[in-house]
Order: structure tokens, then C-alpha cells, then sequence
């Protein structure tokens, strides 16, 4: 299936290996693909023979501890000591942190490359790489330094979740989960009706989520490309995501995306009860089902005003206000809400009461 996002083609295969061939045919420059540790070795076999000669490797440390200016100055030094001109290409085959900083090294490297994303976890698929999003963190602040940039194609094959673990396969579900509150109540239902479990996965059934997952993310993009209405209600769970997952970037107890966004969700659906009526009901039922998905992140009161304070260098907020997307209802977000830190600190003890 193939369809037109923006400036790039999705396309769902079961075969990268044979994409990657037609690429290697068509293209007159130079292919570098990048990979970090753990894609070297799970997918990278998957896709392209170990002597190919054709595409040049570069590889990069794994995880969001490297997604930061250092790790890009290592693709650029690659690129540049091997040659790489403005008609080189860079395949970009790992998760998020890898589409995301893979993406802006080859979007600011001779003012920029083409570039096309093999996304290889659950939520890189359905999310990091549709929507042309690129960066990198800078000091703790997430996705601080970065540019819009449409990669030339995204080639999703669910082949690369064989290999991946049962936390990473739950934080891409929480992407999707989000997906489904801001499109509406049947999709929320069908993806709980989904067995998430790796051991007991239905993997065709997957298939089709993802593709649901894609096209909602699409439409709204595709609209608002730049993020300057409609497309912030793909932010739904991050203003206060975003401030849990920096809150634990550096601690013992890293989490994934996903799971920040799935406690970000839970919070802000408290306060979209609060601020926008979201139902009672509902609202206790979704946290229930949060809780029981993604568990409860450690934090105490005394932590309310360190995550505040991220929350108040989040780039999504306008006039020194912090800003969110709030749900009146499921399929019905509301973007560019205020909250006022009393009513978030209400929030968090709310959330960690129940
Ligand atoms: N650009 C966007 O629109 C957008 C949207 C959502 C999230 N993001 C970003 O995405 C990042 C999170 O992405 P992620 O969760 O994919 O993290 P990730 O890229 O760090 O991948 C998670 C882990 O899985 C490993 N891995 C990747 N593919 C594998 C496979 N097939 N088998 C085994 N291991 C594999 C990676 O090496 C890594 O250790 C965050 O930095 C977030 O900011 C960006
Ligand atoms: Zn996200």
C-alpha cells in the first residue's frame, strides 16, 4: 500500500529488502544508511547482504541518552570523510531517537540530503517517522534544536518488531492509543481489544492498526504540516509526557517515550475534565486503563515543581503560558489550553491518588 503524506510516500511492505534493492537501482549518488548499535545488528541483516559494497554503514551509540548534537556531529564527520554530496542519500533504519537525529544530520548537512526512514520499533512506525519532524535534544530539554524535513519515502515493515522487546512494543501503543482518543471512541476500543502482549500478538491484526494509527497522524499533518494549529493535537499527553521524561532522562529509572506519553495522557485527561467537561466516567475508566497498560510512574509532591519547571521549556508554549491539548470528548481535542499551575498540581495528585 502506498500513499502520498506530505512531501513523502508510506509505504507498507513486507519486503524492505526487495525496497532497498529499487532504491540502490534508481539512485546515481551515494547511500549511507545508519544505524545504531542494537538495528545493526537485529535489522540491518534483514535488509541488505553483508557484502554489499554499494551502501556505506554508519552506526551510532542506542538510546535517547545520545539523541543530542554530539551524536549528529558523528554522522556529519562520516558523511563528510566519506564523501558525501548533495546527491547522497541516507537511510535512516532504527527507532525514533535514530529517525529523528537521522533526519536532521541529513537535513542540515550541505543545507540537506534526501533522506528516506526504515522505521524498525512500534512507535517510530506509527509516529517519529511520519510528519517530518526532525531533532535532537539539547542539555534536558526534548526535541530543543531541530527543523521540519519530509523524508523522500517511509518504508514500514512489521518484520523489525519480531525482535523488539515488550517495553518498546507497549510505548509505540501508547502513540497509538493517543492517536485513537483524538480520532474517537471506537478506535480507543478496537486497539483495547488488541492483545498487546508480544507472546500473544496477532501480527496481521497489527498490521492494520498500524496503518490506522499512520493515516490519522496523515490527515491531520497533511493539513497543518507546520504545526501552526491542527496538528498540535498530536500533542495530546505531551506537554506533561515531555516533563516526565526528562525528569527521568537522567536518573536510574529512564522510560520510554510512550510510556512518559501515556502518563502525560492521564494527567491531562484530568485536567480536560476540569477545564473542558471531559466525562467523568470516561476519564476514570481511560486512567484505569492507562494504569493498567503502562503501570504508575514514581514521583512524590515534592517533585510537582521540578516538573513544572520542564514543563515551562516546553517549546509548544506560547506567552510564557504552558500550553495543551485538552479532549472535550474522545475524537473531540482541543488545542492551545492553559492550565494554571494550581490546576496541575491538582493533576498530579489526582493521578497519583487513583
Ligand atoms: N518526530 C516525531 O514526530 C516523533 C514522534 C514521536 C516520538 N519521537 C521521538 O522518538 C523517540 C523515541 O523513539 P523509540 O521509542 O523508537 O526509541 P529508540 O529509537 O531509542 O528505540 C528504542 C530501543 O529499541 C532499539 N531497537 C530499535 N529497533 C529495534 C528492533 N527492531 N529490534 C530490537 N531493538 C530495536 C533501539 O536501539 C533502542 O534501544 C523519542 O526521542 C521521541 O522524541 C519523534
Ligand atoms: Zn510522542
Amino acid at each position: 500500500m502506498i500513499y502520498s503524506q506530505s512531501e513523502s510516500e508510506i509505504i507498507f511492505s513486507s519486503n524492505s529488502a526487495i525496497e532497498i534493492a529499487k532504491i540502490q537501482e534508481v539512485w546515481s549518488g551515494k547511500i549511507f544508511i545508519l544505524t545504531d548499535e542494537n538495528t545493526l545488528r537485529y535489522c540491518l541483516p534483514k535488509i541488505i547482504s553483508a557484502d554489499n559494497q554499494q551502501i556505506k554503514n554508519i552506526t551510532i551509540k542506542a538510546g535517547e541518552k545520545f539523541k543530542h548534537i554530539q551524536t549528529v556531529e558523528e554522522v556529519w564527520e562520516f558523511l563528510n570523510s566519506n564523501g558525501a554530496d548533495r546527491k547522497s542519500l541516507l537511510i535512516n533504519l532504527g527507532g525514533g531517537v535514530l529517525c529523528d537525529l537521522g533526519g536532521f544530520a541529513a537535513s542540515t548537512f550541505k543545507r540537506g540530503l534526501d533522506f528516506i526512514h526504515i522505521p524498525t520499533t512500534l512507535l517510530s512506525q506509527v509516529d517519529a517517522s511520519v510528519g517530518g519532524k526532525t531533532g535532537v535534544n539539547f542539555k534536558s530539554f526534548k526535541n530543543e534544536i531541530g527543523c521540519f524535513s519530509f523524508p523522500r519515502k517511509v518504508i514500514i515493515d512489521p518484520i523489525f518488531l519480531e525482535t523488539l522487546d515488550n517495553e518498546n512494543i507497549l510505548s509505540g501503543y501508547a502513540e497509538m492509543l493517543k492517536h485513537a482518543f483524538i480520532s474517537g471512541q471506537d478506535d480507543y476500543k478496537k486497539l483495547q481489544k488488541f492483545e498487546m502482549t508480544k507472546s500473544k500478538m496477532d501480527y496481521a491484526s497489527l498490521i492494520d492498526l498500524i496503518k490506522h494509527s499512520v493515516e490519522i497522524k496523515g490527515k491531520i499533518v497533511l493539513e497543518d504540516p507546520m504545526e501552526t494549529g491542527l496538528r498540535k493535537v498530536l500533542n495530546f499527553g505531551h506537554t506533561i509526557g515531555h516533563a516526565f521524561e526528562s525528569f527521568y532522562l537522567d536518573s536510574t529509572n529512564e522510560i520510554s517515550h510512550g510510556k512518559a506519553v501515556a502518563y502525560g495522557m492521564a494527567v491531562e485527561l484530568y485536567l480536560s475534565h476540569k477545564k473542558l467537561g471531559f466525562q467523568k466516567n470516561k476519564l476514570y475508566e481511560s486512567v484505569k486503563y492507562i494504569n493498567t497498560i503502562f503501570g504508575k510512574p514514581y514521583f512524590k509532591p515534592s517533585d510537582y515543581e521540578v516538573l513544572y519547571n520542564l514543563m515551562t521549556h516546553d517549546k509548544k508554549n506560547e506567552s510564557a503560558q504552558i500550553n495543551f491539548t485538552l479532549l472535550k470528548d474522545f475524537g473531540h481535542p482541543v488545542y492551545d489550553q492553559t492550565a494554571k499551575k494550581e490546576e496541575i498540581f491538582e493533576g498530579f495528585e489526582l493521578y497519583l491518588k487513583n
